[in-house]
């Protein structure tokens, strides 16, 4: 690893140990991390982000050993899971072992726990010599930062940015194994074909149909909002149903997928002749997608007041894409 780049992780992790907060790489996203065994540190991550008291957060650890540290009573379908996915983006939820302070399970008396796939954060918490406390880092109700400049744009200069690049770009898969089926209570990072082979039946757990207590509290909030109105469409052929939506709309900016199509674009002109248009594309299959998915989200709404969206196959990680822009969307068609 380069030298500089050792410096910032030291320092990131000087400030971590002197109960600061700081911004890291993770494969899916950045994190914005603090020692998990610091009660005021962690009253800090809440208050930075404007995040509910009774969302959780997602403990970090380097080594798979460190689950006995935050978690008790590991089933063997957790080992199972770990043996076959860490460092991953799978995050599994465990009885909390008591040592880990409440405001980190927001009183819960299960732990989120996983560990990431990117040397950065796993070195990050080996040089603190914690775990590492921590949420996506951005304001809470946003997208989800993937790059140093997200956060700038986020923090400014409040918190200190530890440089890198998130390959994945949506956040981890989170499992509930406390029960027996699992349940998925967030489909992310790691597509759930996969943990269905290791684990054969679990359940999903429909963000959609919300009920009084959702098992993950982190669901029943608003979610990656961008900074303008947006649309998605399911399929490119259903541009009829949206027009309603857009002639309150002067300024658009189209996002597409799988496949940048010019002569769609010129139709799609024609049809709104007297309206602002402008076309972009979000990548030719789920995993480019996936990796610039916030950063439109956070970056290409610029100038713009409608943003149009482009549905993805809900398979592999397109549930998990699909899941982020149906929290983001204004409108679903
Ligand atoms: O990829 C990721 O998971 C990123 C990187 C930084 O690791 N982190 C992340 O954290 O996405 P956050 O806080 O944005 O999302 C964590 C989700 C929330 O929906 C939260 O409610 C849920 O995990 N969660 C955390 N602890 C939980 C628990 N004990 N029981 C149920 N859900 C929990
Ligand atoms: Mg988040």
């Amino acid at each position: 690893m380069i030298d500089i780049l050792d410096q910032q992780i030291k320092k990131g992790a000087e400030i971590i140990k002197n109960g600061g907060i700081v911004a890291f790489p993770t494969e899916t996203v950045y994190g914005l991390g603090a020692n998990a065994f610091d009660e005021q540190a962690i009253r800090k991550i809440f208050e930075i982000k404007g995040r509910p008291q009774d969302n959780p957060l997602i403990v970090h650890i380097s080594r798979k050993d460190d689950i006995y540290i935050v978690a008790t009573n590991i089933p063997q379908k957790a080992f199972e899971l770990i043996e076959n996915f860490w460092p991953g983006p799978l995050t599994l939820v465990m009885k909390k072992n008591p040592v880990v302070p409440d405001v980190v399970s927001a009183g819960l008396d299960t732990v989120a726990v996983r560990m990431p796939a990117h040397p950065v954060a796993l070195k990050l918490i080996d040089y603190v010599g914690f775990p590492i406390a921590a949420p996506s880092a951005n304001p809470s109700g946003k997208p989800s930062p993937t790059k140093p400049e997200h956060i700038k744009m986020y923090f400014g200069d409040k918190v200190f940015v530890i440089e890198g690049q998130c390959q994945l770009g949506i956040e981890s898969t989170v499992i509930d194994i406390t029960s027996d089926p699992p349940v998925v209570l967030r489909p992310g990072g790691l597509e759930l074909e996969k943990i269905k082979d290791v684990l054969g039946n679990i359940i999903e757990f429909s963000s959609e149909k919300l009920s009084e207590k959702p098992k993950s509290p982190g669901v029943k909030y608003t979610h990656y909002k961008p900074d303008l109105f947006l649309i998605l469409l399911r399929k490119r052929d259903d541009i009829e149903k949206i027009s309603s939506f857009i002639k309150d709309h002067t300024r658009m900016i189209f996002v597409m997928t799988y496949d940048f199509d010019v002569s769609f674009q010129n139709q799609f002109r024609q049809k709104f002749y007297s309206l602002q248009v402008d076309f972009i594309f979000a990548g030719s299959d789920e995993r480019e997608i996936a990796k610039n998915l916030f950063d439109i989200l956070i970056t290409k709404t610029t100038g713009y007041d409608l943003m149009i969206f482009e549905g993805v196959n809900e398979q592999g990680i397109g549930k998990g894409i699909m899941n982020r822009l149906k929290k983001a969307a204004d409108v679903i068609v």
